[in-house]
């Protein structure tokens, strides 16, 4: 069975078909999909698919890309959200990124903290999106875990090997997505291989970056199955075991 720990279900591209997306999932074997806010909006659209599907879980938190765009209150509305909804399993998703700079980054690294806050007191884990942005993102996440243990996932993980090994260092867990799968990106997974077995993650992102050999389609998390078998053969182990072991760390990480 395969867990995909980061959908963007209330994406428009899924307002026609859902259960049908869903379905298919349950087909190629996903047991449980995380579907994670990226604003107040989708964070109650996620709560609302979570609630309405079996399958799905939600997360909820204001993405850094959108973050000058949240109105005062917005936040609370998360937190209220967070605390009160049974299937919200983690906060975010949250992070830095310093690639599109939608929001400035004093304000993106206002709203991590708040997260990563929000995480330690309802005993939560976080995602963690970074672009561009590893120096800072490792920055915040050491000033953090100096004060306890960190719960969280670094998602699409996309940076280099010194930083898988930062963040590993913490405890975190590192979540690999279709970019993983792609011709040109054999550096990433050259990092993907030295991530220990039972820190590794996966996910589609979707409806974004469809992993090979769907790459250009709409994504779905069914689509989570061509990651795993391709990060199995990065490992060098069977697509049974990436299954058991990524399932098993999505398990704990979300307490699913
Ligand atoms: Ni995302």
């Amino acid at each position: 069975m395969l867990i995909d720990t980061h959908a963007h279900l209330f994406d428009e591209r899924f307002a026609k078909d859902l259960p049908a997306v869903l379905a298919r999932a349950a087909a190629a074997g996903v047991e449980r999909v995380v579907c994670l806010g990226i604003d107040l909006e989708s964070s109650r659209a996620s709560v609302a698919i979570a609630n309405a599907h079996p399958l799905v879980v939600a997360a909820v938190g204001i993405q850094p890309n959108h973050a000058a765009e949240a109105k005062p209150g917005d936040w609370d509305e998360i937190v209220e959200l967070a605390q009160r909804e049974p299937r919200v399993v983690a906060i975010g998703e949250t992070g830095l990124d310093r690639y599109w700079d939608r929001a400035p980054f004093a304000l993106q690294e206002d709203y991590f903290a708040r997260h990563i806050e929000l995480s330690r007191r309802l005993n939560k884990p976080f995602a963690i999106h970074c672009r561009n942005a590893e120096a800072d993102v490792v920055k915040a996440l050491r000033e953090h875990s100096a004060k306890g243990p960190l719960r969280a996932v670094m998602h699409s993980f996309s940076g280099d090997l010194a930083t898988a090994r930062e963040c590993l260092d913490m405890g975190l867990y590192m979540s690999f997505a279709g970019m993983v799968t792609y011709p040109t990106a054999q550096t990433l997974r050259d990092v993907a291989k030295e991530v220990p077995l039972d820190r590794l993650l996966v996910e589609t992102d979707c409806p974004y970056l469809a992993p090979q050999p769907v790459r250009g389609k709409r994504n779905e998390p069914a689509y989570v199955a061509h990651t795993t078998a391709l990060l199995a053969q990065v490992k060098g182990v069977s697509v049974a075991e990436i299954e058991e072991h990524t399932t098993r760390n999505a398990k704990a990480l979300f307490v699913l």
